[in-house]
């Protein structure tokens, strides 16, 4: 672990982003928050303990599962992927909420003598994502091996959004849920209406209401970033309260070397930079390895002094170089924030993700989970 470059968690925020998610919806609600892929790469232990507020946990797979219950989390675990097959015995052991929608996983689900507890799954509903759920002309049959399996109940069931992120148009949206409530339909003719009932990830929970159900399952919000420009714009058309969301990550390293080089020297692989006068430039010890995207590379900014300073030449693997001719005082060991705020100047993670032609989503999600992860 490098102690040259490290993030640094706002220990406030993501409670305070949760409960801004919460008061979005009706007071019974519950609140699952989404902390998959390393929390967003925010550090999966680290926003365990920053999310006191929230009723669930959601991951994606078993293994995270294993290490939230290693973490000592007693609160209920949603796993969103597919349990291998013949993993299923472990999931059912550590007493997870499964997410189901192969026929398959449920055949795999028994439960060893000694274990009396039900299995509890939510049945997924493919409401037009095509991702992973279970068609409508197949729910009768899905649920009817949930219901021959006396060890299952059926606690839960769910789908997923599309098309509210990325459009002002929410037609698709108000589609998947027509075919959603088509499925409660459905499923109610079988069996009672299963407990909770969930569908709103972070841009359905703030913008649409009728998505809430018992159940908000959200992820970006937390961590203190919205979904896209779109959600923040069609909230503010919508009328709807906006949520006061506060970035959770700074993004920091310190500057590894100091040297002035020549007019016309060539920076970086490939020689892609050339100099056009004296230079003061800093090499940083970060690279691509570290999720610093390579993209960034002749594009990006990063904060000096509380100065924007230009990346120059390529992103190498390990280093960076920028150039800090025009800003003060600026010495071996400086602290430079790649993503974040000093003083009046501010990085976020949706510029950043506008300079390496992705969505604030991967910029967070790549930050290696190798780099420590400091609450403050
Ligand atoms: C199934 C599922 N539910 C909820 C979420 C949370 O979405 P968001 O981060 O947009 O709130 C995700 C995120 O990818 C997801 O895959």
């Amino acid at each position: 672990m490098s102690s040259l470059v490290w993030i640094e968690l706002d220990s406030k925020a993501p409670d305070h982003n949760l409960n801004e998610l919460r008061s979005s919806a009706k007071k019974d609600v519950l609140l699952c928050a989404v902390i998959k892929a390393n929390a967003y790469g925010h550090g999966t232990a680290q926003m365990v303990k920053l999310l006191p507020s929230a009723d669930w946990f959601a991951v994606n797979s078993l293994e995270e599962g294993l290490e939230l219950r290693e973490l000592g989390v007693k609160k209920p675990i949603l796993l969103l992927g597919h349990v291998p097959l013949e993993q299923m015995n472990e999931a059912v052991q550590a007493d997870f909420r499964l997410t189901v929608f192969n026929p398959e996983s449920i055949e795999a689900i028994c439960c060893p003598d000694h274990y009396h507890k039900p299995v509890r799954v939510h049945l997924k509903v493919e409401t037009g994502t095509e991702r992973q759920g279970v068609l409508l002309e197949d729910i009768p049959d899905f649920v009817k091996n949930i219901q021959d399996k006396k060890e299952i109940i059926m606690e839960g069931i769910s789908t997923h959004f599309a098309n509210i992120e990325d459009t002002l148009n929410h037609e698709y949206a108000d589609s998947q849920l027509a075919i959603f409530n088509k499925a409660l339909k459905i499923i109610r003719k079988q069996c009672d209406t299963p407990q909770i009932i969930h569908t709103a990830c972070t841009a359905a929970s703030i913008l649409f209401p009728e998505t809430h159900f018992n159940m908000l399952r959200v992820g970006i919000g937390l961590y203190g970033l919205w979904p896209s420009r779109e959600t923040y714009l069609s909230t503010i058309m919508g009328k709807l309260r906006v949520p006061d969301l506060k970035p959770v990550v700074t993004w920091k390293t310190k500057i590894a070397q100091i040297k002035t080089i020549h007019e016309g020297s060539y920076v970086g692989y490939g020689c892609t930079y050339k100099t056009t006068r004296k230079t003061k430039l800093a090499v940083l010890p970060v690279g691509y390895a570290d999720g610093y995207d390579r993209k960034l590379g002749n594009t990006a900014y990063v904060l000096v002094n509380g100065k924007r300073a230009p990346v120059i030449g390529r992103v190498c693997m390990n280093l960076t170089m920028i150039d800090v001719t025009d800003i003060p005082n600026v010495k071996l060991e400086n602290e430079v924030v790649l993503l974040g705020t000093w003083g009046k100047e501010t990085i976020t993670a949706e510029t950043m993700a506008s300079w390496a032609g992705t969505i604030n989503y991967e910029i967070v999600t790549r930050i290696s989970p190798l780099l420590e992860r400091k609450i403050v």
